[in-house]
């Protein structure tokens, strides 16, 4: 498909679900929570039966936003921290991430959707890291929405990783102390290479970052919604990105610096 007939597509979408088309955010940054809420609301004995339905979502939100268009987005799915739930929760979740990975390839192919991680990856069991990484690479070529699962991610260890790279870069002689810039900061991270969020949606009611992309949200829109992620839909992702359309970003300046401009 042409990049003509793609834009005319992603506009005519982006007016369908009642939003300004020319001011879309490029990444949307998504903390998926309230799994466990949703499964004990239901009546289910365990937790783990929303973090399955918890799986369909993220699929439809995947495809709500690759159809809109959008560049980036960057879902939390496990934290550093979430290695202390208990074993039998920690287990079900790398059984059902192994089971998303072998179920969705389809999906992201027909949304050409390229998956990317950030994270400890290297900690996720070895027959789920293999999953993902042959998933990242059957969907490298993709040029549409860039979706990034954070697995085993935790912004302090991120910045604790980057300190340490850098660090060693100046130890070596190659980087004087005082060129160090955020720049450089900003590669040493594993989101090298994206753009920061402009918008961040967390379900579930919690007023929280819980350790999410602490510095890569320094100036992204915070969006939260009392809704728990299983019954997160595309008509709460539109409602997302329509509250972040009557924002107004100042990053520092005036309100009157950005309407004279
Ligand atoms: C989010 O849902 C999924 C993960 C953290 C893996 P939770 O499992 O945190 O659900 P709640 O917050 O206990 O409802
Ligand atoms: C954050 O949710 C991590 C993910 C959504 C994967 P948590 O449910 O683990 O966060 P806290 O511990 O309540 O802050
Ligand atoms: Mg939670």
């Amino acid at each position: 498909m042409s990049a003509v007939v793609d834009s005319n597509i992603f506009r005519n979408n982006r007016l369908k679900a009642g939003l300004d088309p020319d001011h879309i955010p490029q990444h949307i940054a998504v903390i998926m929570d309230g799994n466990g809420r949703w499964a004990k609301q239901q009546g289910f004995m365990t937790r783990v039966r929303g973090h399955e339905v918890g799986v369909e979502a993220l699929r439809k939100i995947t495809t709500a936003a690759a159809e809109l268009g959008l560049g980036f987005l960057t879902v939390y799915a496990f934290s550093t921290e979430n290695w202390n739930r208990p074993k039998a929760e920690v287990d079900a979740l790398m059984n059902i991430l192994m089971t998303a990975l072998e179920k969705e390839l389809p999906t992201l192919m027909n949304n050409n959707v390229r998956l990317k991680a950030i994270g400890n990856v290297d900690s996720l069991p070895e027959k789920a890291n293999k999953k993902l990484m042959s998933v990242i690479t059957a969907t490298s070529k993709n040029d549409g929405l860039t979706l990034t699962l954070a697995l085993s991610y935790g912004s302090q260890d991120e910045m604790v990783q980057a300190v340490r790279k850098i660090a060693t870069e100046v130890a070596n002689g190659a980087l004087a102390p005082e060129d160090i810039s955020e720049a450089h900061i900003e590669n040493s991270l594993f989101t090298a290479g994206m753009p920061s969020p402009d918008l961040m949606i967390r379900t579930s009611g919690e007023q929280r970052i819980s350790n999410y992309l602490l510095w890569q949200l320094a100036y992204a829109e915070l969006y939260f919604t009392p809704i728990l992620w299983p019954d997160f839909d595309a008509q709460g992702l539109y409602d997302a990105i329509a509250a972040f359309q009557k924002r107004e970003r100042r990053f520092g300046q005036t309100s009157e610096q950005l309407t004279d401009k």
